[in-house]
């Protein structure tokens, strides 16, 4: 939640400007509004634009100055204004603060506070950052200040400040993602690499528990609670700056779908080590245990039926109800903690409890640098590149291709898994193409109007129907509501009426009859029946013809939802890219 840029020495002297930039690279992270804070050149005194809104074609008329920084908020504490748009400032306007986080404690230190003389301005907790290191610093050095500041606040933070008097920026890392960038005689922070990518690819990820200082000098790197210095060993990343870019694509979520043709079979290539020891404990009788949430836990639903159909037993919670289910885990526990950011508070708190029984941790994570990959005995890298839509979907799929290979490895058939992971790449290469888009467009033009649609599936497609809904919902505001078939006679029936459209996902599978069992029952109530499938059949009132991939079919099936949820969020007037109250990274419980 929330996006942090930085840039210190700006080349360009347009600090402000490169801080715009950056921060509409970082709105999927939060978009209710935005702000700069910036030394202007030759003056002490910080100068601050701030807006509420989307940050979208927005322009900066701050002036010249070669250091800033930036947010972009997705509010917790106090509502969508101007005022509490962050940066927040201290009262002298000498330290300007932005924040992604709780700060559980702020009542205390704001009250602490109020009686020492600080007035406060915005109903934030950020702001109260601002003026404990004011208070602070009138005593110790800001460096010292800033650390005593942020090693006094309860809650999974990230802080950057703005120092005037010393012109530099420090930042602190506990629980929430910070990437420095180390550029040529140009220094960045972001809360994640896409923001300064145009920029530079040498990266430092921050750690718990770590905190740098970007000077002109460049960039140190300390320890957060000694205050001792620390050796940085900055990475190179092999993201390219078109990696953040839309391509020639209206939106991110396109390319991203799109993408899915290259980044499916890319799984194939990468993490056969890790593979080959995570299978290895499998068939030594660890038990597997998932865990995730949102669309990475309907990723893990799909991978239970995956393992399953190979002989191999599985579980998977969502993670944030997976307490009472901790005390099962233990030694030979595998546990699979499956995230596209390796940031999401509730995938960490559910991986650091089976830790703490003793489990392997497994981290199936898209974005580099996470904490998930932090805490993890092993981890497979997913290699989608930076997804920077807010609704996931090359990561989902590159995750889910991942697990279908562990579940080969871990039969001892990993050429098998390789070669129908190829084969998918290669059909979905021929299939997403413009015939496609025309009748998915069609299909969207014949629902804009419906508040709510109904799924069912059976096996794989079950889950697959729940990540289609997600999919519509997110992207278009449409209530979808996804069944397990079996379950339709069982209650759901009733909200069948005449015209009620209804997806029916199927495969060539052993499920297949039954389904358009329950597709015919949906159509004798007069629900008009979508069939979503790679075989045409008489049930349905409207076809998209998927490809007939056995298991695999998963794939294309749920590729059709998310072409469905953008051209819906299309014609409905949504931003697919930035859907309303979503974060890209659920950072907080
Ligand atoms: C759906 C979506 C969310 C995330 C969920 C978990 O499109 O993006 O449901 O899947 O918030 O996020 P990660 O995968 O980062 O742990």
């Amino acid at each position: 939640m929330c996006g942090i840029f930085a840039v210190v020495n700006d080349k360009s002297n347009q600090a402000a400007q490169t801080t715009l930039i950056g921060l509409k690279k970082l709105e999927y992270r939060g978009y209710d509004s935005w702000g700069i804070a910036l030394i202007p050149e030759k003056r002490k005194k910080i100068k601050v634009e701030k807006h509420i809104g989307k940050i979208g074609q927005a322009e900066t008329k701050l002036p010249n100055g070669n250091i800033a920084i930036g947010h972009t908020r997705w509010a917790t504490h106090g509502g969508v204004t101007d005022r509490n748009a962050h940066p927040h400032l201290d009262c002298k306007k000498e330290i300007a603060v932005i924040h992604n986080g709780i700060v559980e404690n702020y009542k205390v230190i704001k009250s602490n506070l109020s009686n020492k003389g600080h007035v406060f301005k915005s109903e934030t907790d950020t702001e109260v950052i601002a003026h404990l290191i004011e208070e602070k610093s009138k005593k110790v050095p800001i460096i010292k200040a800033v650390f005593d500041t942020f090693n006094s606040l309860v809650g999974s933070n990230a802080i950057v400040v703005l120092d005037t008097n010393t012109e530099t920026v420090l930042a602190c890392r506990n629980g929430s993602p910070l990437v420095a960038g180390i550029g040529n005689n140009q220094f960045f922070l972001g809360s994640d690499v896409p923001a300064f990518l145009k920029f530079t690819n040498r990266v430092h990820f921050l750690h718990d528990g770590e905190a740098v200082v970007l000077s002109k000098k460049g960039v140190k790197l300390y320890d957060l609670k000694s205050g001792n210095e620390k050796m940085l060993n900055a990475q190179i990343l092999d993201w390219k700056m078109e990696d953040a870019e839309k391509g020639g694509y209206q939106h991110f979520l396109l390319k991203e779908i799109v993408e899915q043709k290259n980044t499916i079979p890319k799984t194939a290539k990468i993490n056969k080590p890790a593979l080959k020891t995570i299978s290895e404990k499998i068939r030594n009788g660890y038990k597997i245990v998932m865990s995730a949430c949102g669309t990475a836990y309907y990723c893990t639903l799909a991978a239970k039926y995956f393992f399953a159909q190979l002989g191999i037993e599985s579980e998977t919670y969502g993670s944030y109800e997976y307490l009472p289910f901790t005390k099962f885990a233990n030694k030979k526990t595998v546990f699979i903690s499956v995230s596209q950011s390796g940031e999401t508070a509730d995938t960490l708190i559910a991986a650091r409890a089976a830790k703490k029984q003793g489990a392997y941790i497994v981290a199936v994570v898209n974005a580099r640098g996470s904490t998930l990959e932090r805490l993890a005995d092993s981890t497979l890298s997913v290699g989608a590149g930076p997804e920077i839509a807010v609704v996931s979907t090359k990561a989902f799929t590159a995750q889910l291709s991942t697990l279908y290979l562990l579940a080969h490895y871990a039969i001892n058939k990993p050429e098998k898994g390789i070669s129908k992971i190829y084969q998918l790449g290669k059909s979905l290469e021929k299939w997403i193409n413009t015939k496609l888009f025309t009748q998915i467009t069609k299909l969207a033009a014949t629902l804009i109007n419906n508040e709510d649609l109904y799924l069912i599936g059976k096996h794989l497609n079950y889950p697959a129907s729940l990540e289609f809904a997600l999919k519509i919902k997110e992207s278009s505001y449409i209530h979808s509501e996804a069944f397990a078939a079996g379950e339709l006679k069982h209650g759901v029936i009733t909200l069948i009426q005449k015209g009620t459209p209804c997806f029916v996902l199927s495969s060539n599978d052993e499920a297949k009859d039954e389904v358009l069992s329950s597709a015919a029952e949906l159509k004798a109530r007069g629900g008009k029946i979508i069939g979503i499938s790679p075989v045409k059949s008489a049930e349905f009132d409207f076809h998209i013809k998927t490809l007939d991939l056995g298991d695999l079919t998963f794939f294309p099936n749920v590729i059709v939802g998310q072409l469905l949820g953008y051209y819906l969020g299309i014609g409905r007037g949504t931003d697919p890219d930035k859907p309303r109250n979503l974060a890209k990274s659920v950072t907080v419980k």
